[in-house]
């Protein structure tokens, strides 16, 4: 069988890691990479085979008409990016996390997305951990009970992180469909971030199967001492009614069970997670098991996220789906209190808390 074709736009750090994978995996081609930045193309192209390259996107998509058109570029570029992979044709169009930054360009993503048959992927490939399997088969198997509550915490904030603590979490609860969400947020430094976010945003949501997902993102969540490296500072778990099980990104997982405590190493590498992500891409497109990480699952997520930022701005319980398309970073920068950030580590205060003057 034909390999398919790959082009892979953006060669900072996740195009890189993209464009190896696919590289190394003989169901795919890289036939182009496409950066802005000319100097990257060229560092990046030998490991590559020496692919087409180019800082045009659009001209490239149309030229190389790719089977999978993949995008690693910063969060603010999304419809734009998606356009391009619908308009040339791509079988599969494989992109970054968060979705978008606000609904209204997540609404847009969609419905570019619903214009055409590509199968679509969203990174969210932490999953693929040794550790978040372990957590994912001991809940499966009913070893806590009946699940009624799934949670995540993290350091980083929310663009960077909050797409992946619901999307894992929901994961542990099969995927339920979220009904409303109600939150709070504190710290308008990171508004203007590229990964533009609330510093801190914590919240519940309500799962159409009656479990709870609680979520703290950012520089006023609690510590994972469970884990040393601030952007591993995760905890994503389920509690049930005979226990609970949870993964610490940057170090293993623990559940304690109805047959006693269990607990395994395990800790988020990209080479580690890259293959099994870019291996199930294949099988989708040779028509096996839709992608664990497609984009109906990352849009649910998405939507949680959006929520708890409309909830933190206008206050209530926002219901879901979103019928519209908002501004959310927005309408928090409008609604929210000026007051600086209460962090938690110090660590945290080189991100949240601006410099002394
Ligand atoms: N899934 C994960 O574990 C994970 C981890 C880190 C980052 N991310 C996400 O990956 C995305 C990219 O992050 P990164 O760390 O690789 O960023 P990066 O800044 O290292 O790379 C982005 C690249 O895109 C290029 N670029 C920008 N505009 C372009 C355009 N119009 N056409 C072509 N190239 C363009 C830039 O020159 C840069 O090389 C972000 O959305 C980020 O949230 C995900």
């Amino acid at each position: 069988m034909n390999p398919y074709t790959v082009l892979v736009v953006g060669m900072g750090k996740r195009g890189k890691h993209h464009a190896t994978h696919f590289h190394a995996n003989p169901r795919f081609k890289v036939v182009g990479i496409c950066d802005i930045d000319a100097a990257k193309l060229a560092e990046a192209a030998p490991a590559l085979g020496n692919p087409r390259t180019g800082t045009d996107a659009r001209a490239m998509a149309r030229e190389l008409e790719p089977d999978v058109f993949c995008f690693c570029t910063l969060p603010h570029i999304r419809s734009e990016m998606v356009e391009i992979g619908v308009n040339c044709g791509a079988d599969l169009i494989a992109f970054e996390k968060p979705v978008a930054l606000t609904s209204a360009e997540g609404l847009k993503v969609k419905a570019l997305l619903a214009t055409s048959k590509a199968k679509v992927v969203v990174s969210h490939q932490h999953r693929y951990g040794v550790h978040y399997r372990a957590v994912k088969d001991v809940i499966a198997a009913g070893s806590i009970g009946s699940v009624h509550t799934v949670y995540g915490i993290a350091a980083g904030w929310a663009a960077h992180m909050l797409s992946h603590l619901i999307d894992y979490s929901m994961w542990f609860n099969d995927y339920s469909r979220p009904q409303w969400v109600m939150a709070q947020a504190a710290g308008t430094r990171k508004l203007t971030d590229a990964h533009a976010s609330p510093d801190y945003v914590a919240g519940f949501v309500h799962f159409s199967n009656g479990v709870r997902g609680v979520y703290e993102c950012g520089g006023g969540a609690p510590d994972v001492p469970e884990v040393e490296r601030w952007w591993g500072k995760n905890r994503i778990g389920a509690a049930g009614t005979e226990g609970y099980a949870e993964v610490y990104t940057g170090n293993g997982w623990k559940a304690v069970t109805r047959n006693g405590i269990l607990k395994g190493d395990g800790a988020m590498a990209y080479d580690q997670d890259m293959p099994g992500y870019i291996q199930d891409m294949a099988d989708w497109l040779d028509g096996g098991n839709v992608h664990p990480c497609c984009f109906d699952n990352a849009y649910a997520g998405f939507e949680v996220m959006m929520s708890m930022y409309r909830s933190a701005a206008g206050g209530g319980q926002v219901v879901l789906p979103l019928a519209d398309g908002v501004n959310e970073l927005g309408i928090l920068e409008k609604a929210m209190s000026r007051a600086p950030l209460q962090v938690t580590l110090e660590e945290s205060r080189k991100e949240y808390c601006q410099p002394a003057t």
